[in-house]
């Protein structure tokens, strides 16, 4: 695919917006960029790039949109709101939602821009900031699988692995799985890690100890450093991860299933929420006083 044959443009430049916008930007010139407070355009370089001012501007221009947005509302918002982009949309053009939405609401978005023909393709990712800053995200896409093909080489710019999964909505369903089985996984470590103090094993050292055979996982390799430091700056925030929790739960009772381990981790994650966590990243679940860290945490109870 010929970089002349995209016109580009990329809304949401939120943590994973802004490293993913610049690794399609160095391959395929990205001609237009939308975030809701304008602030931020000043904050990410923008060589050769424009900022609109609403939403609409940048859907005249493009035909291909990546959007990279909170939750449901937001990409509704977007696409349907005043000023919104889906009035200005030529047929044809394809959005590329990197977003964790609902499937409710991803079923829902497909139909509607289907009926003025803009394929809409739900394709988040699978990673942090770290692993967007470095091209390794993995992509999980459903959809039209002509306009995915159209896309893929855009997705490959920032994902080493990319999955088509056929019918529109099962990018999103695999998503959701990803992230349940993630905060459940959270959620496990976040009970050890708060035995410690009551059974006298520094959390250091179950931590290291876990790491060595079935019990480890991907999330305490990555989070283990940000627990033992107590430095739970945001990379995947714990709201972004309650909300993840919510959707996976609310798919699976559509489904006509009963998950009681999303719920119990749903549980645990709202309860930090309320604590005031939701800001913090999302292994701030474990942050209940480790030894030697640099900065005390509120504890939550499991
Ligand atoms: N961070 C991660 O590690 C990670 C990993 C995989 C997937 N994800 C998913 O990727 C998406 C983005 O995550 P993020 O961490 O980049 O989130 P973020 O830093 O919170 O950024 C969210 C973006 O959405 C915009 N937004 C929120 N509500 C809006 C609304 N009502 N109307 C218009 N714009 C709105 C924000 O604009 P403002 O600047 O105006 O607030 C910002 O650009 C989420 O769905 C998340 O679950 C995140």
């Amino acid at each position: 695919m010929k970089s002349q044959d995209y016109s580009l443009g990329f809304i949401g430049l939120g943590r994973m917006g802004r490293e993913i916008l610049p690794r399609i930007h160095s391959l395929f010139p990205v001609r237009v960029v939308y975030n809701r407070t304008s602030s931020v355009c000043n904050e990410v370089p923008l060589e050769g790039i424009t900022c609109a001012s609403v939403p609409s501007e940048l859907a005249e221009a493009c035909n291909i949109i990546f959007l990279s947005l909170t939750d449901t509302e937001a990409v509704e918002s977007i696409l349907f709101g005043d000023n919104g982009t889906s009035k200005y949309l030529k047929r044809g053009t394809i959005i590329v939602d990197l977003s964790t939405i609902s499937l409710e609401g991803t079923l829902r978005i497909h139909e509607r821009l289907a009926k003025s023909g803009i394929k809409y393709l739900d394709s988040p990712v699978i990673g942090s900031v770290g692993a967007a800053k470095s091209g390794n995200l993995t992509s999980v896409c459903g959809g039209d699988e002509s306009a995915f093909n159209r896309v893929r080489p855009l997705l490959a710019s920032f994902s080493s692995k990319i999955f088509y999964l056929g019918a529109s909505g099962n990018g999103i369903r695999m998503k959701l799985i990803n992230n349940a089985v993630m905060g459940i996984n959270m959620s496990a470590i976040a009970e050890a890690l708060n035995l410690s103090g009551s059974i006298g094993l520094p959390k250091s050292k179950i931590m290291e100890v876990l790491l060595t055979g079935g019990a480890s996982s991907r999330i305490l390799e990555l989070k283990r450093d940000k627990i033992e430091r107590g430095d739970f700056s945001p990379e995947f925030s714990l709201e972004h991860q309650l909300k993840d929790l919510r959707y996976a739960v609310e798919m699976a009772r559509d489904a006509g299933l009963n998950p009681e381990f999303s719920s119990a981790a749903e549980k645990l994650y709202a309860a930090a929420a309320t604590e005031g966590l939701g800001k913090d990243d999302m292994s701030a679940v474990a942050s209940g006083g480790v030894s030697g860290a640099a900065k005390p945490h509120k504890e939550v109870r499991v």
